[in-house]
């Protein structure tokens, strides 16, 4: 009797050793419960953490030809985008790890934090997760496929002679600020979830130009009753940082907010909202914006010229002006919620319509 207690004291020690002191040994998405976020939160049950498939390597490799180079669709920060196709023939995104040494640990950290998240969101406007792959050393995450790539690069025109009208734009801008109202409110996982890494190349389009979101690496869960929450590390992207939460570490969800009044600059310009290709009077479209509010001549001269003049009107034009240069205020005081976002962008798309 007392040796099988002190066996399986022994093994449990074991096993909890070897967890701790190997960061690679493979854990169902449920144990991750990823630190960082603060006292454990009151997490109402996942909605479709079920539906997440777990892949092998080997199955991945089948899936991208063994990450062939015809089936690249892009590389960021945490490693390459290929497209794949499952076993059961549907087309999706898989995204390899694929960091140095140095920085596979933070890689770890947003590979958990991504599929934990992720799969606890359901929104037409953000990225749906497929599942994912944790085979030895190895970390994949798969997403559904979507055909036209991401924003940034349309608005660049890398595809090529892709131009959007402003309706079409107008109608990215409200799918955009749905998804993150949604992340916003309590209903997604119960608390608010601030996305911290919002931008347009983050914007993904279905084939009918449909905006979700992608991207939850960086993403933090806001403790109730907190409308602040105090980091030691800013983390996001230059052009995009709340100014506040740059200067203080004081995250807020009105940071994803600035983000957004920055998204929606580059739709009504086709610009970077910080370009230093630019001018020294024209690199900063963030400093412009609040001149250029109530000036519809001005304006005029700033919007993209991909949009034919006959998709918009000059009411909408402004009042979206006036939209984006309220959420790049520099106190996040003065920005609002994103609910308010969706509510003024309805009204937007309303005035476009007297064309
Ligand atoms: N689900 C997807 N469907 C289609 N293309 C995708 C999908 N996810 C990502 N991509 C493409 O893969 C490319 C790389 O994406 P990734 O998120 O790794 O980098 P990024 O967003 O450009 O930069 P960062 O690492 O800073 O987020 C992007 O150009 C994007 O268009
Ligand atoms: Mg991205």
């Amino acid at each position: 009797m007392f040796n099988n207690i002190v066996s399986t004291w022994n093994k449990r020690r074991r096993s909890k050793s070897l967890d701790q002191l190997n960061p690679w040994v493979y854990k169902t998405a449920e144990l991750w419960q990823v630190k960082e976020q603060g006292a454990p939160l009151p997490l109402p049950p996942p909605k479709k953490r079920s539906c997440s498939m777990v892949f092998t390597l080997k199955e991945m490799e089948e899936a991208t030809g063994m990450f062939s180079d015809k089936n690249l669709i892009g590389k960021g920060g945490f490693g390459r985008v290929y497209r794949g196709v499952l076993k059961d023939g549907q087309i999706v995104a898989i995204k390899k790890m694929d960091l140095p040494t140095a920085k596979q640990a933070d890689g770890e950290r947003e590979f958990r934090v991504e599929i934990d998240i992720l799969s606890r969101l359901d929104h037409p406007n953000l990225v749906t997760l497929i599942g994912y792959c944790a085979d030895g050393k190895h970390r994949f995450v798969v997403y559904e496929f979507m055909p036209k790539g991401n924003l940034q690069d349309v608005l660049n025109g890398i595809h090529g002679e892709v131009r959007m009208g402003w309706g079409q734009r107008l109608r990215i801008a409200l799918g955009a600020a749905r998804g993150l109202a949604y992340l916003h409110s309590t209903t997604a996982v119960g608390v608010p979830v601030v996305h911290r890494d919002f931008k347009s190349s983050n914007i993904l389009l279905s084939d009918h130009f449909e905006a979700k979101i992608s991207d939850f690496g960086l993403a933090k869960l806001m403790p109730q009753d907190l409308d602040l929450y105090a980091t030691t590390r800013v983390l996001g992207t230059f052009g995009y940082f709340d100014p506040e939460y740059a200067l203080t570490g004081k995250l807020t969800l009105q940071s994803d907010v600035y983000a957004f009044g920055v998204v929606l600059l580059e739709l009504l310009t086709g610009r970077r909202a910080i370009d230093l290709s630019q001018g020294p009077q024209d690199q900063n479209l963030i400093v412009k914006i609040h001149q250029m509010v109530g000036d519809r001549k001005k304006l005029r001269k700033v919007v993209d010229r991909d949009m034919g003049k006959g998709s918009y009107t000059l009411e909408s034009v402004s009042m979206f002006a006036g939209l984006a240069a309220r959420c790049v205020c520099f106190e996040s005081a003065g920005r609002p919620a994103m609910q308010d976002c969706v509510k003024e962008l309805q009204l937007i798309m309303y005035a476009n319509m007297k064309i």
